[in-house]
């Protein structure tokens, strides 16, 4: 038994579904189902006893430490937190209670339940805190990739909170031994990303013929990482990774924002013809304020070690999760609520041109 928190979200549900498939073992999943928390993303699990759903808060330390007892879990993988950057700039508030008291409140519930553990059960625990590459900050076009020694500078109220959550998950490592393994991932796209991210807003805009809204001069750069990649990274960290270590995990798939909308224009021409060419929509925006100019990952350490590689390019990803957001317009519709409405008024008005 595994208990994963955040596993209603984006990477959390296509990681249970990929456990479930790989290796059989029960999920619990600890989600407070913010807005981003969408339980239908697992409504193929409905009736799988392998599979529950526990509404609540991570930094709810005395449910936490409830669970924990009831559940008995052999590790602990944290991927809840407040997730994008744009809301970070609109309101930090809930990024430091979710991504930072949040966190600490889990750490201090998993070392609860941690000391009380006897021999093989004490030994095989473990932690895995999932963060991101925006903690390194931005780089230049011609600096090397991030490694797992690269210093923090994170620029947004996002970042801050995640880099903050990565030294409190370090600490209780160094300070009271607990058995925690850091993964730091690039940019994940795939099935079931909340259209709020660039590659499932430009799929859904798209699709609906509105604007494609491209921020600043969109040559900022990314690394994208298919999901499916990162789920099958973070099973081998916990199976192999050494207690204490950092891994960074990317796609080995630099791209700029214009290149990755001028695609998925192009796949959308071919899959979805109607509205062609979709490039039409491209829609140049005020920028994000303290806007990374790139990011990119030295893979070298997990490949090493845990012998891990992504197996999607970025073309195959990118026409997989094309066709999944075409086959899934139900899925589409059900998240684009009144609160997602209102998200794209915050953000989008006072952008344009
Ligand atoms: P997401 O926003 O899609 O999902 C977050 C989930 O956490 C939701 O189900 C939400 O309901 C839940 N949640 C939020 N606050 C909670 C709380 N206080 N208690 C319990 N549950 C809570 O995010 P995602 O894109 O799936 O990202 C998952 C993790 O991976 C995050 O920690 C994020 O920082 C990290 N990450 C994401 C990316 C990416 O490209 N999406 C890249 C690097 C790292
Ligand atoms: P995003 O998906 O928000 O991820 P992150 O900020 O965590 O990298 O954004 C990816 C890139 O796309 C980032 O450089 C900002 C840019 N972007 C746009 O140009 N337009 C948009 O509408 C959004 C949401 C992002």
């Amino acid at each position: 038994m595994i208990l994963v928190t955040g596993g209603a979200g984006f990477i959390g549900a296509n990681f249970i579904l990929d456990w479930l498939a790989a290796t059989g073992e029960p999920v619990v999943n600890l989600d407070k189902l913010t807005y981003a928390g969408n339980p239908a993303n697992l409504t193929s699990l409905a009736g799988d006893a392998r599979y529950e759903l526990v509404r609540g808060d991570i930094g709810d330390k005395a449910a936490v430490a409830e669970l924990l007892a009831r559940a008995r879990p052999r590790a602990v993988v944290n991927f809840a937190a407040e997730s994008h950057v744009d809301r970070s700039i609109h309101g930090a508030d809930v990024f430091i209670g979710t991504n930072l008291v949040g966190t600490f409140n889990l750490l201090e519930a998993a070392r609860g339940y941690w000391s009380g553990l006897d021999g093989a059960a004490r030994d095989g625990f473990r932690f895995l805190h999932v963060s991101t590459d925006e903690v390194y900050g931005s780089l230049a076009e011609d600096d090397a990739p991030f490694t797992e020694a690269s210093a923090y500078r994170p620029s947004s109220p996002y970042a801050a909170s995640k880099a903050g959550s990565d030294h409190l998950v370090r600490a209780w490592r160094l300070t009271y031994g607990l058995p925690v393994l850091i993964t730091n991932c690039s940019n994940n796209y795939g099935p079931f990303q909340f259209p709020e991210k660039l590659i499932p807003l430009m799929i859904v805009n798209a699709m609906a013929g509105s604007p494609l809204p491209v921020y600043g001069d969109g040559g900022n750069v990314r690394d994208w990482l298919y999901v499916a990649d990162h789920c099958a990274a973070l099973r081998a960290v916990l199976e192999k990774g050494r207690i204490g270590e950092v891994y960074n995990i990317g796609g080995n798939a630099e791209t700029s924002n214009l290149a990755v909308v001028r695609a998925l224009c192009t796949l959308l021409d071919e899959m979805h013809p109607a509205g062609s060419p979709h490039a039409r929509l491209i829609d140049f925006v005020a920028d994000r304020p303290g806007h990374d100019r790139r990011y990119a990952i030295d893979d070298g350490k997990i490949v090493a070690e845990l012998g891990w590689r992504p197996r999607e390019t970025f073309d195959s990803g990118l026409r997989r999760t094309v066709g999944w957001y075409l086959g899934h317009q139900d899925w589409v519709s059900n998240v684009q609520s009144g609160e997602y409405r209102n998200w794209i008024r915050t953000n989008y008005e006072s952008r344009a041109a």
